[in-house]
C-alpha cells in the first residue's frame, strides 16, 4: 500500500494549517494589521485618523491607488464614480426575478454576479483599462444595488441615485426617500453611515477578500468575484456578525439578563457564542470598535434617543466580559460589529440591511485586493493543498456483491 503520510513528507515543503491561521497567501501593501497593539493602517495612516479626518470616497481612493488624493484627483474620482452610479435599466427585470422576502445578501449575491452579464466591456481582466472600469462601476453600484433589494423586499418603487450627494447620503436617500415626499438627508446620519463605511473598507486577508483573490486567481472576471465575496461575508462569523450581535442584544433585553448569556458562551457544551466578539487577528480592542461606539453615543445623542435599552445591554455587556476571567484569557474583545448595529438600526434599517451595508463597505477592499493580486508578478493561481485521511487504496466491487 501506498504510505499516504510520506508523500506529504517527501514534499520540499507542507504545511498543515487549518483556517490559515498562520500561513501568509501573499505580499500586500494595502492594509496592515497589529493585533496585539490593536492597530489598523490602511496605506500606513492609522483608522482613527482617517476616522476622524477623511471620509469613505476619499479613503477609497487612497486603498485604490496607494496615496491620498489632491483636489483635481479628489474631483475627478469623485465624477467617475458619480457617472456609474446607475445601474442598467434591464436590471430592473432582474431583480423582480426574486422573491421579494427574500435576504438582501441573496439578491445581491445574485444581482452583483449577474452584472458581468449586463457589462461585458469590463470584463477582460488582461486589460487595464476594463480593469479600471470595473473597478468604478462595482465602488459606484453597490449602494444603488443594495438600496434597490431593500426597496424591493418593501414593494417600493426603486429611488435613482442623485448625483449631487455625496456617497452616503446617496445611499441613504436611495434607502429611505419614497416618491410624492420630500426627503432630506441628514448630515449627522450622513456622516455616521459615511464613518461606517470607512471603518469596514479593508480589513486585509479575511475570509471574504481571501475568497475574492482565490476566484480572481484563476482570471474570472471581477464581477464573479466580488459576487463570491459577498456570499462569503453573508457567514454570521464573518459580515453577518452585525445582524447576529444586534439579534443576541436584543434576545438579552435587560441588563439582568447578561449573566445568563455570558454563561452560555463559557459553556464548551454550548455552540452560543457572544456575537460581536473576538477576532481572529486582534487579540486587543479592534481599533473600530472605539470609533463605533463614540458613532453610536453620538447618533443616539443626536436623534435624541437618551434611553437606548440595546445600547445599555451592550455597554454593560462589554463591561462585564472585558472583567471575567474566560474573556481575558482568550482576549477576546468587542470588533468592529458590537456597536454597529446600534446605529444602523437608529438610522431605520432592519437587521437584514446590516450585512449589505457592509458588503457596500468593503467592496473597495475587495477591488483593491483583486487589483493588487493581478499586478502582482508573484501571483498563481490559488490552489491549497490537504492532507489526506481517507481510505486506503482499494478495489471496486460491484453492486450485486456489495
Ligand atoms: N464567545 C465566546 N467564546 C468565544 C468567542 C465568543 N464570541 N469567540 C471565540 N471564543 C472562544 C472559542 O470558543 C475558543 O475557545 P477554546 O480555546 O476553548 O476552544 C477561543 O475563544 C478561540 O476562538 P476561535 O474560534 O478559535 O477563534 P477564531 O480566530 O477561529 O475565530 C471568530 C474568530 C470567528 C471571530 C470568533 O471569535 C467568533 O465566532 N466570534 C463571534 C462572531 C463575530 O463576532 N464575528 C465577527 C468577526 S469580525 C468581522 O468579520 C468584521
Amino acid at each position: 500500500a501506498i504510505d499516504i503520510r510520506k508523500l506529504y513528507s517527501d514534499a520540499d515543503v507542507f504545511t498543515f494549517d487549518p483556517g490559515f491561521t498562520s500561513t501568509a497567501s501573499c505580499e500586500s501593501t494595502i492594509t496592515f494589521i497589529d493585533g496585539d497593539k490593536g492597530e489598523l493602517w490602511y496605506r500606513g495612516y492609522p483608522i482613527d485618523q482617517l476616522a476622524a479626518k477623511s471620509n469613505h470616497l476619499e479613503t477609497s481612493y487612497l486603498l485604490l491607488y496607494g496615496e491620498l488624493p489632491n483636489a483635481e484627483q479628489m474631483a475627478d474620482f469623485d465624477k467617475r464614480v458619480t457617472h456609474h452610479t446607475m445601474v442598467h435599466e434591464q436590471m430592473h427585470n432582474f431583480f423582480r426575478g426574486f422573491r421579494r422576502d427574500a435576504h438582501p445578501m441573496a439578491t445581491m449575491v445574485g444581482v452583483v454576479g449577474a452584472m458581468s452579464a449586463f457589462y461585458h466591456d469590463s470584463t477582460d481582466v488582461n486589460d487595464p483599462w476594463q480593469r479600471e472600469v470595473a473597478s468604478i462601476r462595482l465602488i459606484a453600484k453597490l449602494p444603488t444595488i443594495a438600496a434597490m433589494a431593500y426597496k424591493y423586499s418593501l414593494g417600493q418603487p426603486f429611488v435613482y441615485p442623485k448625483n449631487d450627494l455625496d456617497y452616503a447620503s446617496n445611499f441613504l436617500r436611495m434607502c429611505f426617500a419614497v416618491p410624492c415626499e420630500d426627503y432630506v438627508v441628514s448630515p449627522i446620519l450622513a456622516k455616521a453611515m459615511d464613518r461606517i463605511m470607512m471603518l469596514h473598507a479593508d480589513h486585509e486577508q479575511n475570509a471574504s477578500t481571501s475568497t475574492v483573490r482565490l476566484a480572481g486567481s484563476s482570471g474570472a472576471n471581477p464581477f464573479a468575484c466580488i459576487a463570491a465575496g459577498i456570499a462569503c461575508l453573508w457567514g454570521p462569523a464573518h459580515g453577518g456578525a452585525n445582524q447576529a450581535a444586534l439579534e443576541m442584544l436584543r434576545e438579552i433585553g435587560t441588563v439582568d439578563r447578561i449573566p445568563e448569556f455570558i454563561a452560555k458562551a463559557k459553556d464548551k457544551n454550548d455552540p452560543f457564542k457572544l456575537m460581536g466578539f473576538g477576532h481572529r487577528v486582534y487579540k486587543n480592542f479592534d481599533p473600530r470598535a472605539k470609533v463605533m461606539k463614540e458613532s453610536a453615543d453620538e447618533v443616539l445623542d443626536l436623534l435624541g434617543i437618551h434611553d437606548n435599552e440595546t445600547l445599555k445591554v451592550a455597554k454593560e455587556l462589554e463591561r462585564i466580559a472585558l472583567e471575567d476571567e474566560y474573556f481575558i484569557e482568550k482576549k477576546l474583545y468587542p470588533n468592529v460589529d458590537f456597536y454597529s448595529g446600534i446605529i444602523l438600526e437608529a438610522m431605520g434599517f432592519p437587521t437584514s440591511m446590516f450585512t449589505p451595508i457592509f458588503a457596500i463597505s468593503r467592496t473597495v477592499g475587495w477591488v483593491a485586493q483583486w487589483k493588487e493580486m493581478l499586478a502582482d508578478p508573484q501571483s498563481k493561481i490559488g490552489r491549497p493543498r490537504q492532507l489526506y485521511v481517507g481510505a486506503e487504496r482499494r478495489s471496486y466491487v460491484p453492486l450485486s456483491n456489495r
